[in-house]
């Protein structure tokens, strides 16, 4: 008998569990975004601490959470969202604020959650393509906002591209949008940027009245495996709208105390962001060794397309390559699945790992 599906749900893209969580020690992982380092001793201790009192539920309002984020953003708690990830947040906006009849824009390829937004809630998706340079093209998003426009999303720096763009060009996309359509700057990667710091772009909130700045514990926190996520918003009434569509003790408690416990750290969070420079320097020069320059990369990882001998399928040649990366025990994101077929996406690893993969890489096109 087959099952009765909403349309909603009969419209989101089911993928099966992806492999890859369950290999042997020793198996390099670019392929996720992840921190390559395990977390402080001291947030591992924190979040054990907690585990004691897991008889009694979390408390819904995350006040020690939402203090710690106001004192190290500025933010006032009663402007924070927390959430299970920051994909939760950003998940919970979407059913918030969009239904059948209206619009959703964002650039592509872009993050790869942001396809389940319009197929959950019925509303149209306007995709806008990046520029030849695998960045945001801001005046087309603009252009592209119409008056059915509920929600515009920038990923800055954009994932799968890792491309960046500047707080002077957010600025003037921003005077251009209208005051009721919200604006999610999903800076995920915010940490890693060049182009401008994480406390830049706060005064945002104040400057558009409906803006969520997206972040999480997930990349340089190192805290992946705990989903912990948050959304600095300009109203109460954005954090409300959040709250509104979801169940109440989204994020645990172990969760909590180790993102408290992560902020306490900012000499840890600095020397992480200064090795992944290291390795985007790393990778960046040994890629161009095979012939491969990547988009310019304000991330944790690269993009770049492959080559292709003459009259080969970009999109199995990636194929082929990625296979063959995986028998070497590194595994990547194909970029085909995120919307460029015959490129890949690679996170920077170990220093140790980002060698692998070049000399892996290399044995593999050669
Ligand atoms: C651009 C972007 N936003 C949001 C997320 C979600 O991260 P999390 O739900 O782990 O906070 C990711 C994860 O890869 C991402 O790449």
């Amino acid at each position: 008998m087959p099952l009765k599906l909403t349309a909603n749900a009969a419209r989101i893209p089911y993928y099966p569990t992806a492999g890859g969580y369950s290999l042997p020690d020793g198996v390099a992982l670019l392929a996720s975004n992840e921190c390559p380092d395990p977390p402080l001793p001291e947030v591992v201790e924190a979040a054990a601490r907690a585990l004691v009192a897991t008889n009694r539920y979390p408390d819904p309002s995350y006040r020690p959470l939402r203090e710690a984020l106001g004192e190290q953003t500025g933010v006032d708690p009663s402007l924070i969202a927390v959430g299970n990830g920051s994909c939760e947040v950003l998940l919970a906006l979407g059913e918030a604020l969009l239904e059948p009849g209206t619009e959703l824009v964002y650039a592509w390829p872009s993050f790869s959650v942001y396809p389940h937004l319009e197929a959950a809630s019925g509303a149209t998706a306007v995709r806008v393509p990046l520029d030849a340079d695998h960045r945001h093209d801001l005046d087309a998003i603009a252009d592209a906002i119409t008056e059915r426009t509920r929600l515009v999303i920038v990923c800055n720096p954009n994932n799968p591209t890792s491309t960046g763009v500047s707080l002077d060009a957010i600025r003037a996309f921003l005077a251009r949008v209208p005051e009721d359509v919200v604006v999610l700057l999903d800076e995920a990667y915010i940490e890693f940027a060049e182009q401008y710091r994480p406390e830049d772009s706060i005064p945002l909130l104040e400057e558009h009245p409906q803006i969520v700045l997206l972040r999480t514990f997930s990349k340089i926190y190192g805290l992946a495996g705990l989903r912990v996520g948050y959304g600095l918003c300009s109203t109460p009434e954005l954090v409300a709208a959040v709250e509104r569509v979801r169940q109440p003790f989204v994020v645990n408690v172990a969760a909590e105390a180790a993102a408290v416990e992560a902020l306490r750290h900012p000499g840890e969070i600095a020397a992480r962001v200064a090795q992944a420079r290291e390795s985007r320097t790393q990778i960046a020069t040994g890629l161009g060794k095979l012939g491969i320059v990547p988009a310019a990369s304000e991330a944790n990882f690269c993009w770049f397309d492959l080559p292709v001998p003459g009259g080969d399928d970009a999109g199995e040649r990636e194929q082929q390559v990625i296979a063959a990366l995986r028998e070497e025990g590194i595994v990547i994101r194909s970029g085909g699945a995120l919307g460029r077929p015959g490129a890949v996406r690679v996170t920077y690893g170990t220093p140790a790992d980002n060698d692998r993969l070049l000399a892996a890489l290399g044995r593999v096109l050669a």
